[in-house]
């Protein structure tokens, strides 16, 4: 039966993972933080780290797995959407081990893997389920049919609920990444502290670009009044950001449930770490009559592992690509 080695490399974190027979034996992520410097991450910087930190990813994950090279059966990377100059180290670097081992290539879509890291552990959703992608750079609302048959069915206008959670932590003068910075924040506020403008955006699509403009001229009109304001109320500013946003997000989820008459509903993606979202998506499961799935928290955020198991199901539909494939910025379903 299969061993898939998996690489990642589409933003900021470097991660090989190995799935043997189905299972995850090895998940190494090695984390970028030269980015914390800048407020964000800055690509050239990000595809060099990948560079130095690719081949010790891989033999680390051999080793913890222990697994040798010539027991592989197959080679899965990401081939987008993410940073062109990130995705190339990491395609680049398959291409090359599947031609050295003489081993097929099988490509995976990042944000499908986000959805299909639910297949990593019990308990798997069952087809068809609604899963609410939620990261850095996507927000959408996908109707699952099968593992590589997904249709998105709501989608961001313009930011994506990652970027609010960022863009907001900046205005806080917060560190990069923001998002968990806010959840860890929030956790002490009062979530009914203040109140932000829903944004009313026709079907089950999303706008964030909007919420993010109130947040920044609450903030500057409340440092009018008291310069100190953002550090005296700093936790009743996350837990009402987070709620707000965890409200638009789970009004438009309701919604999709409704039209599409779903009640197995998953979250995915780094946002899916949000420990908001999360509670308050448990709390609702049984008043609206929904199976919830939530990623373990090591799955939500960028790994290797999502693509081992998307790799794995994709090699047991025999799926494969030749050395042509290049990676690609933009990649759809
Ligand atoms: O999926 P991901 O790791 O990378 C992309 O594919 O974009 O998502 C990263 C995003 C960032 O915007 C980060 O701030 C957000 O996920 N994030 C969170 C939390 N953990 C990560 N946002 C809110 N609360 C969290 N606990
Ligand atoms: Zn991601």
């Amino acid at each position: 039966m299969p061993v898939i080695l998996a690489i990642e490399s589409s933003c900021d974190e470097t991660s090989v993972a190995i799935c043997d027979n189905g299972k995850i034996t090895a998940n190494v992520i090695a984390n970028q933080t030269i980015h914390e410097n800048y407020g964000g991450v800055i690509p050239e910087l990000a595809s060099r780290v990948h560079q130095q930190n690719i081949v010790p990813a891989v033999q680390q994950a051999l080793a913890i797995a222990k697994i040798q090279k010539k027991q592989l059966d197959g080679v899965a990377f990401t081939q987008g959407p993410g940073l062109l100059g990130s995705l190339l180290v990491g395609v680049s670097f398959a291409k090359s081990f599947a031609l050295a081992l003489d081993l097929p290539l099988i490509s995976v879509n990042h944000m499908q893997a986000h959805i299909l890291a639910h297949f990593i552990d019990e308990p798997m959703p069952k087809f068809p389920f609604l899963c609410l992608t939620v990261s850095g750079g996507h927000t959408q609302i996908v109707l699952v049919k099968d593992y590589f048959d997904m249709e998105i069915v709501g989608e961001t206008l313009d930011d994506a609920a990652g970027e609010a959670f960022d863009k907001t932590a900046k205005i806080l003068n917060l560190p990069y990444p923001g998002g968990p910075l806010i959840d860890k924040y929030a956790k002490q506020g009062n979530p009914k502290a203040y109140q932000f403008p829903e944004p009313q955006i026709k079907d089950l699509n999303y706008s964030f670009s909007g919420f993010k403009t109130a947040i920044l001229y609450f903030i500057r009109d409340s440092q009018k009044v008291n310069p100190n304001f953002v550090e005296e109320n700093l936790a009743d500013i996350c837990a009402s950001v987070q709620h707000s946003i965890v409200n638009i997000l789970l009004n438009k989820l309701k919604k999709a449930a409704k039209q599409y008459h779903c009640t197995q509903i998953a979250i995915a993606g780094g946002v899916s770490a949000n420990s908001g979202l999360r509670d308050t998506l448990m709390s609702l499961q049984d008043s609206l009559g929904w199976e919830v799935f939530i990623p373990k928290f090591e799955y939500c955020t960028d790994n290797a592992a999502m693509i081992a198991i998307a790799g794995y199901h994709k090699f047991l539909q025999n799926d494969f690509v030749g050395q042509e494939v290049a990676p690609m910025a933009r990649m759809n379903f």
